[in-house]
């Protein structure tokens, strides 16, 4: 069985020190006794320090929300994947849909990060999904095959089933409609067998499926509830502690 895993993707929402310690001072006693669900939260870059004091030694793990593919040079705004493991990350979500079309990242440059974080360790979270013209063209399935091909290219076996894949549908994140729980489970299992026809099953089977796109702790137990679903990325309502919570602990009872 795989464990599931929930994310709190604070964006550019909550950052200063003070607010990331704040959030965390009242989450992690909320959630500290549960031992069947991987919890991460991933704080822009200026609060990873101040949330790894707070988290550091708990359950609760450290995430960044993007990296480069290089480690060092003349990169001027960029942040290496060593200095993030040098400060307690370890976990790295890379293409997010926010990246990929605000900042046009492409398939190609995620798959370099998504190779450069494997090979220093960091473990990445690679999100994929489709737009909403995509979904009522028909055209999901090809949109997710295509970034599958292209993001996962070049892993070995042992490197799939270190990556988290967020499948987040676009038209989902941040507008309050949720895929229903028969709509995210059938891509889901897409994905996997997606992952079952390159790998084998073993591999398929092993690797976490997140859903995300307006995951709230009134569907979050459903979601978590889909054999294929194995846990959510969650924005919105990863900012306050409760809602966090109660959403971490859905997905750590679909696990018992
Ligand atoms: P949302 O964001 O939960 O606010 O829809 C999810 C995400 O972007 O990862």
């Amino acid at each position: 069985m795989r464990k599931p895993i929930v994310g709190g993707n604070w964006k550019m929402n909550r950052g200063t020190p003070e607010e990331c310690k704040d959030m965390l001072m009242n989450f992690v006693p909320l959630i500290k006794n549960l031992l069947n669900v991987d919890v991460v939260i991933a704080p822009p870059f200026t609060g990873l320090i101040s949330a790894y004091e707070i988290i550091k030694g708990t359950n609760v793990k450290l995430g960044a929300q993007n990296m480069y593919y290089e480690e060092n040079g003349a990169f001027t705004g960029e942040i290496s994947p060593k200095f993030l493991k040098s400060i307690g990350v370890e976990y790295v979500i890379l293409g997010h849909s926010e990246r990929r079309n605000i900042f046009n990242e492409s398939d190609v440059l995620v798959n370099k990060k998504l190779k450069k974080a494997l090979l220093v360790g960091l473990k990445p979270i690679v999100c994929i999904g489709e737009h909403l013209e995509e979904r009522e063209a028909g055209r999901t399935k090809d949109i997710i095959k295509f970034q599958i091909n292209e993001s996962f290219k070049d892993l070995n076996k042992d490197q799939m089933i270190q990556t988290v894949i967020a499948y987040e549908p676009i038209w989902a994140i941040g507008t309050g409609k949720t895929a229903t729980p028969e709509q995210a489970e059938e891509i889901h299992m897409f994905i996997r067998g997606l992952i079952s026809q390159r790998y084998d099953q073993e591999t398929a089977d092993s690797v976490r499926i997140q859903y995300g796109g307006s995951v709230k702790p009134n569907n979050a137990e459903i979601l978590f509830s889909k054999e294929n679903i194995d846990g959510g990325l969650v924005g919105g309502a990863s900012l306050q502690a409760e809602s966090l919570a109660e959403i971490v602990l859905a997905a750590d009872k679909s696990f018992q």
